[in-house]
């Protein structure tokens, strides 16, 4: 038999700060003008400064859990891409394991930059084929805003807060993750680095004069490599897929400059309507941007049973991947009465918090589940 790997729920959390062009106007010698022609975007998100990368992913995961209608102690395992992250570490997908309740997942992070979310559907796409996993959820999480230096007017305006998420189940249709391209070129690396708070230069205070805590990046490199990564990623995927050009109903590209994702799109032959574009709204959301702009294509209709979507991404490392897919049923969001989706969702976390106190307090945890089905707490095994 064969496995096939499908995304089953999605989800998205942005935060609710807007930032204008015009808020960069009053921070940096910048216009709206500039900033609209040379990339698109419009606005931005930036994170409450109580918010950080891990609750932006779990507000993601827990919408993506709802739509596949899982609850999360049947996730395997959590795939986690951030250059965000919450600590050094542990990880943030221990983090967000454990704010889940997720206490049979496995967890890790992955940090390949604005390519993360698809090396990271790659990855959990080939684990599941192998029939190691069944249900994968994973996150693009980002907090942009704690890296970036707000008077450097090169990457400041660029950049937003924001996290998508899927959950990734095994499936015995054919479709799903079809193809997957992975690439990389390290002796790029220094074109988008954020330099400092590694082993390599450790925080210092002649680091933090320096300002080497905040994103640094060669623009004009970055914007020629993008196009051509791109490019040729897109091509072998689809090809290793067994599809053409033509074949493609949406390209849902990373969001970092509507010229990159324009010039990359005629390199392609694609018209402008099989491009998803919402750059405009949020700006660069590094490794979120893709699963932010999956969702947001199915809410707006875009994406049908049987579609043939491509998923294409370059970033820091250097860093380029893509995936080609076949959507399956599940298009839109069951209908249900909203006050279903509350009583689920507060009894998802209600269980993840008492799983906690649980487990803080030595309990065995499963006792504390309520069971999804919605017959109360069961007690296993008493
Ligand atoms: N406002 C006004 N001027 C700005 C500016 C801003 N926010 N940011 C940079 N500039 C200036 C530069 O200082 C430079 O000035 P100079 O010529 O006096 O030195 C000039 O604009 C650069 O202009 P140009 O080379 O024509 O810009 P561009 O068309 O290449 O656009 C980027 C610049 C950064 C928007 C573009 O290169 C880009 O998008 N690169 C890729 C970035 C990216 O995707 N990064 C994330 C990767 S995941």
């Amino acid at each position: 038999m064969t496995i096939s790997a499908h995304i089953v729920g999605w989800g998205k959390y942005l935060p609710k700060e807007v930032l204008t062009n015009e808020y960069f106007e009053r921070l940096v010698d910048t216009s709206d003008d500039w900033i609209r022609s040379r990339t698109g975007i419009l606005e931005r998100r930036r994170a409450h400064p109580k918010e950080h990368t891990s609750s932006l992913a779990v507000k993601a995961a827990w919408s993506a859990l709802e739509v596949a209608g899982l609850s999360p102690r049947q996730v395997d395992l959590i795939l986690l891409s951030t250059i965000t992250p919450d600590y050094i570490f542990p990880g943030t997908a221990y983090v967000v394991q454990d704010a889940l309740g997720a206490f049979h997942a496995a967890a890790f992070d992955l940090n390949a930059g604005c390519t993360g979310f698809v090396y990271a559907l790659a990855v959990a796409a080939d684990m599941i084929k192998s029939g190691s996993y069944r249900n994968v959820l994973v996150i693009g999480a980002e907090t942009m805003s704690r890296i970036l230096d707000y008077s450097d007017r090169n990457t400041c305006v660029l950049f937003g807060d924001g996290a998508g998420a899927v959950v990734l189940q095994a499936s015995e249709q054919p479709g799903g993750i079809l193809a997957s391209v992975l690439g990389a070129d390290g002796s790029g690396g220094g074109l988008l680095q954020q330099p400092a708070g590694g082993t390599r230069h450790p925080a210092t205070p002649e680091t933090i004069e320096h300002r080497l805590h905040f994103v640094k990046m060669n623009g004009n490199e970055v914007y020629k490599f993008a196009i051509n990564a791109m490019t040729k990623a897109s091509k072998e995927a689809i090809q290793k897929a067994g599809l053409a050009i033509d074949d493609i109903d949406l390209v849902i590209p990373h969001q970092a400059n509507v010229r990159i994702i324009h010039s990359a799109g005629k390199n392609l032959g694609l018209p402008p309507e099989r491009l998803y574009v919402n750059v405009e709204r949020y700006g660069n959301i590094s490794t979120g941007s893709i699963p932010v702009a999956l969702c947001e294509a199915l809410e707006e209709g875009r994406i049908q049973a049987n579609d043939h979507v491509l998923l294409v991404a370059f970033g820091a490392g250097l860093s380029w991947a893509a995936v080609a897919l076949q959507w399956g049923d599940k298009t839109t969001v069951a209908e249900r009465p909203w006050w279903k989706t509350a009583v689920r969702t507060l009894r998802n976390r209600q269980a993840a918090a008492m799983q906690s106190v649980a487990k803080r307090a030595g309990r065995k945890i499963d006792a504390w589940w309520p069971h999804r089905n919605g017959n109360g707490v069961e007690k296993n095994g008493e």
